[in-house]
């Protein structure tokens, strides 16, 4: 059987070396030239754990990468997994989508096979009825459930734990009508995950859930934050005891309840603002989703006035800044909350120098010579006045006592509560935690 994936991304190229390095006949398909002569040498565009070391046990099996559509011919299925970025006004940008369908139906007319073509890439409700299905019939001179099979599938990896997620996902959703393609994929999918549920549903409401399950994540942080927040002002409240303990309750669950500057990252932020942009567009006035969001927005401002209540006006004062990706375990700094606050640190002019393991190099794109970027953790604290864990990197529970004898001001704000344990002999403040 042969794959194809296009869109070589978190998502397509998760699932293109965990489906090649089990034998698999797998096509990696990617407009990027040069990302593609870099993947052929095992080489990742991005830092995801795991990732080279799948690529490189998958190109000595049957994987092949090419920008070149026309090697998809004769695939029996074919992944769409191309991105869906933000429009300013908060909807999706659906070129990519549409382009790569088209290059799909392209070759579908001359096909010998009748593939399924499964979209992963996260669209809003209708979008696979309305546009994309039309246009795979049109570029194709085909029709879907007859000659081809069209399925939402929508993904719920995280960065990070990419590869783990694809192994061994929580949930498959087919959407789509219900065909001899649809038992199809779904005797394909109990192979390759048996004993993971499997939701067979329509186009729209596949589409729905995945913007439910994002939301609903998007939901608890700016929950837990709200309380984290009101935790700060009660001398001696603990977020985390509030949120493990909360977490017992198997109707709220455990995760996603850690408490920090607000959510970041290329997916939540999006796709809580698409949602929005949806609900309107369908006449729902969406208060809670506004709520979260605004909710998220707020929590840098909470650093901020916690800085300036402390050491004042912010002008050229030194400042570090203690993680830049938008989470543990990735250099990826898309709508990264760290990047978010440098930005307003440099409005009001203070000086700044960061420390991130992997996304040194990414923050340098953005800031250029704008900021400092410190070697190593201890170097980034050297002469500062104000150090801000943004993101829990392992390595950040290190910091002791004898890190910080070369800052200037021993004042810290810990996003994260890292250090909430230590005797740090500091000005020390948690976010969540109160002071006493
Ligand atoms: C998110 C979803 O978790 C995935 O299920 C989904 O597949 C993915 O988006 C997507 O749509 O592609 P990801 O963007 O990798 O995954 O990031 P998350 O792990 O969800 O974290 C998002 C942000 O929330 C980060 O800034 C993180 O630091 C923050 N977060 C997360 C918290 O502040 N507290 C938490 O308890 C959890």
């Amino acid at each position: 059987m042969k794959i194809s994936i296009v869109g070589l991304g978190f998502v397509g190229l998760s699932l293109t070396t965990v489906l090649a390095s089990k034998g698999n006949d797998v096509l990696g398909i990617d407009v990027d030239k040069n990302k593609c002569e870099n993947l052929k040498k095992a080489i990742s565009p991005f830092y995801e754990p795991g990732l080279e070391r799948l690529l490189k046990i998958s190109l000595k099996k049957k994987l092949k990468i090419s920008p070149d559509f026309s090697l998809i011919k004769n695939s029996d299925m074919i992944f769409v997994t191309v991105g869906t970025p933000q429009k300013t006004d908060g909807s999706i940008e659906l070129s990519m989508i549409k382009n790569a369908v088209k290059n799909i139906g392209k070759v579908l007319r001359t096909n010998k096979k009748n593939p399924i073509i499964f979209i992963k890439s996260t669209v809003t409700p209708g979008t696979m009825q309305k546009i994309v299905l039309p246009i795979l019939e049109k570029e194709s001179r085909k029709k879907a459930g007859k000659n081809f099979g069209l399925i939402s599938n929508p993904e719920f990896l995280q960065e990070s734990t990419a590869i783990k997620d694809t192994k061994f996902p929580h949930v498959i959703v087919l959407g789509g009508y219900q065909t001899k393609y649809m038992k199809k994929a779904k005797k394909f999918f109990s192979k390759i995950h048996p004993g993971i549920p499997i939701v067979v549903t329509n186009h729209q409401t596949a589409e729905m859930i995945k913007y439910a399950n994002n939301s609903f994540l998007a939901t608890k942080i700016s929950f837990i934050n709200q309380l984290s927040n009101i935790c700060q002002n009660i001398p001696g409240a603990n977020i985390d005891d509030v949120a493990k303990t909360i977490g017992l309750d198997p109707r709220i669950g455990k995760l996603f309840l850690n408490a920090g500057p607000g959510y970041g990252g290329s997916c939540l932020p999006k796709d809580m603002k698409a949602l929005i942009n949806f609900a309107d567009r369908v006449g729902i006035n969406p208060t809670l989703l506004n709520a979260v969001e605004e909710t998220n927005k707020k929590q840098i401002q909470n650093i901020i006035d916690l800085m300036e209540r402390k050491i004042g006006d912010l002008k050229n004062k030194q400042i570090t800044i203690l993680g830049t990706a938008f989470k543990p375990d990735t250099d990826d700094i898309r709508d990264s909350i760290a990047i978010e606050l440098i930005k307003k640190l440099l409005r009001k002019q203070a000086k700044v120098t960061v420390y991130d393991p992997k996304a040194t190099e990414n923050t340098k794109i953005v800031f250029e010579r704008k900021i400092k970027y410190a070697k190593s953790m201890l170097k980034s604290l050297e002469k500062t006045q104000c150090a801000i864990i943004m993101v829990h990197w392992k390595q950040f529970e290190k910091i002791n006592y004898n890190s910080l004898k070369s800052m200037k001001r021993k004042f810290i704000i810990d996003c994260r509560r890292v250090l909430s344990e230590k005797q740090l002999n500091a000005e020390y403040h948690a976010i969540g935690i109160g002071k006493t």
